[in-house]
Parts: C-alpha cells; sequence; structure tokens
C-alpha cells in the first residue's frame, strides 16, 4: 500500500485544474450499459474507482476501452452475465447503480450488499422498493440478491432523499414500459447530468435536478458521447484547502454555481473569494468560526464536512458541524483531536471544534475517501513531517493528488 509523506506548514501557491466528478462519471458508466450503441465518456478522472467500475463492465462482457487520458469508450453490445462480481463490488458503492441498468436491459440481475466508503449503515431498501414497485421480484439467497422482472411505469415517492436511489430509479424506468412519476428525489448537479445524457441517447426524462421527475419509458436507448461535468467536491476540498492553510489558490475548470452553500460557509468564516464563471480565487484571510449543517444538494455537502472541520481548527471560535446524512460520518475526527484539534462530540451527528488550534504532525491511516484527504488538509496544516497510509482510499476519488499538490508548493511524495 502507497504512502504519502507530507513536511507540513508551507503556505501554498498557484492553479489548481479541477478534474471530471467521479461520481458523475461512474453513473455514465453504469448507464452505458444500458444501450448496446457505443458510449464515449470525456474528462473522466483516473481514479481507482473508474478502474473498479471498468473491471466490472468487463466482467459482464462489456467492451471498455481506453484510448487516452480522461476518455473511455464502453460498448455493451452482448451481456455475457448480469451477475456482478461481488469482490469488486464490495469496494464500490456506486456498483449499486449498475443492478438499475442491467434489470432494465437484461430482465435480471444478481449482486452482493455493495461497499465503499464506512460512512455509516448504507442500507439499500430504497431500491428493493423502487425496483419492487417497477413489478420486480426480489431474492435475497446465499448473501445475493437476486431480481427478476420485466419492468412497468409506475409512481414512486423516495422515503429518504438519495442520490444513488434516484440515479438507479432513473435508469430503471428508462426502458421500462409506461411512465413513471418520482417525487422526493435528489437534486445533485450530477442527476441534472446523467438526466441529460441519457435523453440524449434518445431517454424521456423530465425534471431531473428537481424533486419531481417524470419518465416516459423508450423501447431502447443508441450509444452517445457524454463530457463529464468538473467534480464539485474536489472543487470545494481545494478551496477549503486553501483557506485553511491561507494561501493563495486559483482554481480552474469548476462550476462555481454548484457550490453556492460552501461559498456562503467561507464567506461567513471570513475567507475572501473571487469567483468566476469557470475558476474561483481563494485570498488568503483571517479565519473566524461558523456552525455547518450537511443537507442534501443545494444544501451544504456531506462529502465536504470533513474538510471544512478541519478549516474551522484553524479559525477564531466555536463552531458548529452537523452531519445529517451519515451516523459514521464524524467518527474520523477522533484522529484529529490526537492531532491537537479541540473537537467535543455531542452525539454521532453533532461536534463542537473550538479554534485556532496549532494541529500536530502524525503518522496516520485514511480510513475513506473523504475523511483521507481531510486528514491530507491537516497534515499540511502541522509544521513538520507526517505520514498518511492506506492512500488507495484517497485515490479511489482524486486523481494523482499528491503531483498537483506539489505543483502549489506542497511539500508530498509518495512512496
Ligand atoms: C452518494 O452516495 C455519493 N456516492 C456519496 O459520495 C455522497 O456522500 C452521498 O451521495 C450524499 O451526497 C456516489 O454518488 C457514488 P444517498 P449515496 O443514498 O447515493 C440513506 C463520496 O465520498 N439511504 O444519497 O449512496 C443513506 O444511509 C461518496 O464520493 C437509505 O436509508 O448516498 C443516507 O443516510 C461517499 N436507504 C441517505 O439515505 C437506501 O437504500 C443518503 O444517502 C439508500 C440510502
Amino acid at each position: 500500500m502507497d504512502k504519502f509523506v507530507i513536511n507540513g506548514g508551507n503556505k501554498l501557491k498557484g492553479k489548481i485544474e479541477v478534474r471530471g466528478a467521479k461520481n458523475a462519471a461512474l453513473k455514465i458508466f453504469a448507464a452505458s450499459v444500458l444501450t448496446s450503441g457505443t458510449v464515449r465518456i470525456k474528462n473522466v478522472p483516473e481514479v481507482e474507482d473508474i478502474v473498479r467500475i471498468s473491471e466490472l463492465l468487463k466482467n459482464l462482457g462489456v467492451e471498455v476501452l481506453h484510448p487516452k487520458h480522461g476518455e473511455y469508450r464502453i460498448t455493451a453490445a452482448k451481456i455475457k452475465t448480469s451477475a456482478i462480481n461481488p469482490k469488486i463490488a464490495k469496494k464500490l458503492r456506486a456498483s449499486i447503480v449498475l443492478t438499475a441498468s442491467l434489470l432494465a436491459r437484461a430482465g435480471n440481475v444478481k449482486f452482493p450488499h455493495p461497499g465503499g466508503c464506512v460512512i455509516g449503515e448504507r442500507p439499500i431498501d430504497i431500491f428493493l422498493d423502487g425496483y419492487k414497485t417497477l413489478g420486480a421480484k426480489i431474492n435475497y439467497r446465499n448473501g445475493l440478491y437476486e431480481i427478476k422482472g420485466k419492468l412497468i411505469g409506475a409512481k414512486f415517492t423516495f422515503n429518504n432523499v438519495s442520490v444513488t436511489g434516484t440515479e438507479a430509479m432513473i435508469m430503471a424506468a428508462s426502458l421500462a414500459k409506461g411512465k413513471t412519476i418520482l417525487k422526493n428525489c435528489a437534486c445533485e448537479p450530477e442527476i441534472e447530468s446523467l438526466a441529460n445524457f441519457l435523453n440524449s441517447c434518445g431517454a424521456k426524462i423530465q425534471g431531473a435536478g428537481t424533486p419531481f421527475i417524470a419518465i416516459e419509458g423508450v423501447k431502447s436507448l443508441i450509444g452517445g458521447e457524454y463530457q463529464t461535468i468538473p467534480d464539485r467536491i474536489e472543487a470545494g476540498t481545494f478551496a477549503i484547502l486553501a483557506a485553511a492553510t491561507k494561501s493563495n489558490i486559483l482554481i480552474k475548470n469548476c462550476e462555481p454555481e454548484h457550490l453556492d452553500s460552501l461559498w456562503n460557509v467561507l464567506r461567513k468564516a471570513g475567507v475572501r473569494l473571487n469567483i468566476g464563471k469557470n475558476q474561483v480565487e481563494v485570498i488568503p484571510s483571517g479565519l473566524k468560526t461558523v456552525n455547518v449543517k450537511t443537507h442534501e444538494y443545494p444544501g451544504f455537502p456531506t462529502d465536504l464536512q470533513s474538510p471544512v472541520c478541519v478549516l474551522l481548527t484553524q479559525a477564531e471560535g466555536q463552531g458548529l458541524v452537523h452531519e445529517t446524512i451519515y451516523e459514521g460520518r464524524l467518527l474520523w475526527t477522533e484522529e484529529l483531536k490526537r492531532m491537537g484539534a479541540n473537537v467535543l462530540m455531542h452525539d454521532p451527528h453533532r461536534i463542537s471544534i473550538q479554534g485556532p488550534t496549532k494541529l500536530r504532525s502524525r503518522n496516520i491511516e485514511s480510513p475513506d475517501l473523504r475523511a483521507g484527504m481531510a486528514y491530507l488538509i491537516a497534515v499540511l496544516c502541522a509544521k513538520g513531517k507526517s505520514v498518511i497510509n492506506n492512500v488507495y482510499q484517497i485515490d479511489r476519488g482524486y486523481e494523482k493528488i499528491e503531483e498537483r499538490l506539489r505543483k502549489i508548493g506542497a511539500d508530498i511524495k509518495r512512496i
């Protein structure tokens, strides 16, 4: 397993470019199974989760070509099996979305409970309820779900707002017979982008990006081309990194409109920002604390909760962080405490952070993708040598992060 060795405490400076959104590209890879035509996907981040979903697709007999950096061509002309490889699916939560496209295309799918980040319970009841509502039959045997049936359009209301749940139902309903109405849908930009892509392949989806989505099922979809939208979580992470290390960083190739809730929080914290059309400049500034509550889009993203906690350790005063989406996503702050942060846990969903504190360098384990990245920000704030182990977790979602951070002055190497 690779490690990062970091000498923290430097101010950073310069430009950093945002890659395509992992959580958008993964869904297009899954959606490519809905058609026997070729799907060309551009601006794909070269991250481990993309390697995993490519392996899953190849296992199904799908052709996955990678002609150049950031570009993939996927052709699911024939599907050899609709059993998703359990070993790989256990590493990737996004594999759950593939169950929808396989079920819709092949009429059946077999899969284990998906894996991914250890941030809470992460059940799949919404998917099962959704597929049942569309007429599928579900069996659970020897640790595997087996779902079968010809899908028929129906009305479905999500009892919990779910990003992948919404995406899965959009995919399943696109090839179902008749009309599907979805209510209480997630509104993330990745969902709107998925629907736009599917519509360009012949689907009839209206309302994506709002809580109400209507889908008129079609018989088949054709192949198409997709330009992956910029990764809003990566852009937000870089902005928080700049603010926490009091650095002047220009974040390029991003979509600032996708991060309005973050800009509000940063401005309240005293951070100066120059927001342009596709870029954001963070200007070093004094920091005062803020309260942050995570929420579904367009609220403050749970995926930015861990970086923002690090920011609050550097800000004056006591701030409350309320994680509303996942019950296990604040546990990573135990290690932040060992670095010197003054964190008080009220309950699994709420912590207070008193700042500013000098963080101490440390040898740490990256527990999951976003917490791993938050540790990276923390050790860049801390003077001295730190080591982050298990950087596979960071590589799952951030392309060659050490090379890109080195270009803006970070002292970091991979060993
Ligand atoms: C997506 O996960 C993202 N993953 C996550 O990013 C992100 O944190 C999350 O959305 C929230 O924004 C991908 O897109 C691959 P949810 P998802 O279903 O769809 C509960 C990252 O770091 N729920 O919107 O799995 C669930 O427990 C990852 O890139 C059910 O109760 O999240 C949670 O409390 C981590 N039953 C809430 O809904 C279900 O069947 C929202 O989760 C499904 C979910």
